[in-house]
């Protein structure tokens, strides 16, 4: 079947979907497409960190309601090195600011029940993209040729937008670490009100919270790791040791229901518009997740997108369109330089001379006992003022 959409979007991920209720609001036409079902997509477990302005603007969207009676609102995190804790306030260290913990696929649960159903294809198999550099570009999505006036490449690390591009205009920055994260639901209660990020010699630990029953823990492994391989005994065994404190504080131990490992990059395509292709969220960057960024600078993305959409179907002024990588890669470079910094501070990296091993300590110490570095920490985490 042949049919025509203004904004043909890509991926029915955080960018994707936020970006779709963006145009709506804004009156312009777009229709999402997915790969995975309705089903994946709910239940895949990512993300738990929303930034202050992202949780305002699913609020302003209508998309809060369920999210201001079941998130957990955090003022702070906690510092765990040498067995000692060292709590920064966001509060008081940003002029009033805190974060917010709900699960992505809960962001996502709620952005696909308040879009139209005629909005979302789910289930789509061999998506492509055609005619990029002119003015009806085309996305063939199974039996359907979708002709646009934009392309919205919201399809993650992995999707066919990003690849769309010819490799001879295709200009990216990489940087894989040797290590990734082995996460874990677990139903027991939350061991810390707020999250525990550690860093010790056997490496990186980190306590996070998703409800009064459930708990959300990482620990550093080693991303070739077989599953098998963490046994529960072991996992909770690392947990202990890692998060381990001279303090009066005990992890809560439960039934493991949810296992799985994540690798690490930092990635950045500094190519984010292609004629009328436009890559937002992880399509166009990746960080690791230790500064809790990634679905944030993808909200950020789309933010700018929609705003330049807009000018363009209200006078085809394209000023902003020009200007959506500089804008975008801007807040990008700053959270990847924020999440290389957490990961490089907090992870046991083996393959780093022990001199760069002895410069993370003093980073860490030289953090706990500085206001000045607190609040630059602080003020990254809770989300850096939006450019637009
Ligand atoms: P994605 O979520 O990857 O969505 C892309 C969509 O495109 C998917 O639905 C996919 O099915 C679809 N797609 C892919 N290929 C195709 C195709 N061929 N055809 C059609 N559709 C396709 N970020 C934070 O801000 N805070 C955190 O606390 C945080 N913690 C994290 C913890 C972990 C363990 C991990 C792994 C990530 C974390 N992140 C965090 C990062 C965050 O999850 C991602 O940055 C975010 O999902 C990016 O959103 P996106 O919409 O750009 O891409
Ligand atoms: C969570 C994920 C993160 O990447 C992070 O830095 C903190 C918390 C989480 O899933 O709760």
């Amino acid at each position: 079947m042949k049919r025509k959409v203004q904004v043909g979007i890509i991926g029915a991920g955080p960018a994707g979907l936020l970006l779709a209720h963006l145009l709506k609001r804004a009156g312009i036409e777009a229709l999402v497409v997915d790969n995975r079902s309705r089903d994946e997509i709910e239940s895949t477990i990512r993300a738990g960190v929303l930034e202050q302005w992202t949780v305002d603007l699913l609020i302003s969207l209508g998309l809060g309601e369920r999210l201001k009676k079941e998130a957990h609102f955090h003022d702070g995190i906690t510092l765990r090195f040498n067995r000692g804790s060292h709590h920064l306030d966001f509060p008081e260290l940003t002029g009033g600011k805190r974060v917010t913990v709900y699960a992505q696929h809960e962001v996502l649960k709620d952005l696909i029940a308040a879009l139209p159903a005629d909005m979302i294809q789910f289930g789509v198999k061999d998506v492509s993209l055609h005619r990029l550099g002119s003015d009806s570009p085309m996305i063939r999505a199974g039996e359907d040729e979708i002709e646009c006036d934009f392309i919205a490449g919201c399809d993650g690390f992995h999707g066919p937008s990003r690849q769309a591009i010819p490799k001879s205009v295709i200009k990216t920055y990489e940087t894989v670490y040797p290590f990734g994260w082995l996460g874990i639901l677990t139903e027991a209660p939350p061991s810390h009100h707020e999250l525990i990020y550690a860093r010790h010699e056997r490496g990186f630990a980190l306590s996070s919270t998703r409800s009064p029953t459930v708990q959300r823990l990482y620990i550093q492994c080693n991303p070739k790791d077989d599953l098998n391989a963490w046994s529960d005994d072991r996992i909770w065994s690392e947990l202990h040791q890692r998060l381990e404190t001279d303090e009066d504080w005990k992890l809560t131990e439960g039934r493991i229901f949810q296992k799985n490992i994540v690798p690490m990059r930092s990635f950045v395509c500094e190519t984010m518009r292609w004629g009328r292709l436009f890559l937002a969220g992880d399509a166009a960057h990746i960080v690791p997740p230790t500064g809790a960024k990634g679905l944030n600078l993808a909200a950020a993305d789309v933010v700018v997108l929609a705003k330049a959409l807009t000018e363009w179907y209200r006078d085809h002024g394209t000023d902003l369109l020009d200007q959506y990588a500089p804008t975008c890669l801007a807040r990008i470079w700053k959270g990847e330089r924020f999440s290389w910094y957490m990961t490089t501070m907090l992870h046991r990296n083996d393959s780093e001379e022990d001199f760069v091993q002895r410069i993370h300590m003093a980073d860490l110490d030289y953090l706990v006992g500085s206001h000045a570095a607190q609040q630059a920490l602080a003020e990254n985490y809770v989300g850096l003022p939006m450019a637009v």
